[in-house]
């Protein structure tokens, strides 16, 4: 791996531990106004000393962050469609890694549709951004969309998708926490961190989610809802690094949640 692509990798998945927390909030740029990410300065603010890294667009990040701040940026490239559009998956890299680079980000991200109309698309449009960053040095992040058949989240789904997402040369993977997730892991070559997906039901759920992922390999987590939606959203951000980083147990991050109220 090239020396600019490993030194910014390490600003996400710390090497102390070799994993990260992720906290990710791109969600408007099909969404729109996402419930409690409406002011996205007000939610993160708070958040920001507890994420390794920050993933968002370019054009959030300009309006609704403050350049001081030390958290790397995972920069959302990919987009072009949205949650009331014929297809989810028409996406496409919506951002030049010039941009990418004044903004001084630690990585690139983009969706994948694997096994949609658009698959070849969002294919070649990876293949396209990782030659780009290799380029200037900057490591890419593949998501596995999976549109809207959240019922796609499966094992065999999701090894396909990441192990596709690899062999095209992305840095590190992200995707869903699904049964039998040991083996998206073992034949993804590159790390996995697991999105969150929608707010579970209790805190306990999203705490056991996160500690089955490491526990099965995963990097970490690059997390979402389950912490901002959360009316204590500094509990649940403090949990989840309990869990990551110091490989608390579910029950001991609730504690830390609790404590933190
Ligand atoms: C959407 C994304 C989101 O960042 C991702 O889904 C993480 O957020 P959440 O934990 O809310 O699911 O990449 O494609």
């Amino acid at each position: 791996m090239d020396w600019g692509i490993k030194n910014r990798l390490s600003r996400i998945i710390k090497p102390a531990t070799g994993r990260t927390v992720m906290l990710a909030v791109d969600h408007g740029y099909f969404l729109g106004p996402t419930h409690r990410l409406e002011h996205v300065g007000r939610t993160v603010g708070p958040l920001l000393d507890y994420a390794d890294a920050l993933m968002l667009t370019r054009g959030i990040l300009r309006s609704s962050i403050d350049p001081e701040t030390a958290v790397p940026i995972v920069l959302r490239v990919s987009g072009g469609s949205s949650i009331i559009g014929d297809d989810l998956s028409n996406e496409t890299i919506m951002t030049s890694m010039e941009d990418a680079v004044r903004l001084n980000v630690a990585a690139v991200a983009l969706s994948i549709f694997v096994g949609s109309d658009y698959e070849k698309q969002t294919l070649e449009s990876l293949a396209l951004l990782v030659d780009m960053g290799q380029e200037y040095g900057i490591p890419v992040l593949a998501v596995t969309a999976v549109g809207k058949e959240l019922g796609k989240r499966d094992a065999r789904f999701l090894s396909l998708s990441c192990r596709i997402a690899a062999e095209f040369g992305a840095s590190f993977v992200k995707t869903y926490y699904c049964d039998e997730f040991e083996k998206v892991v073992e034949s993804c070559p590159v790390p996995v961190v697991i999105a969150g997906g929608p707010k579970l039901e209790t805190e306990l759920d999203a705490f056991k989610m996160a500690n089955d992922a490491i526990q099965k390999g995963a990097a970490g987590v690059d997390m979402g809802r389950n912490i901002w939606q959360n009316d204590n959203p500094v509990g649940m951000i403090k949990g989840i690094r309990a869990v990551v980083h110091e490989r608390k147990q579910p029950e001991e991050a609730l504690e830390i949640f609790n404590q933190s109220k």
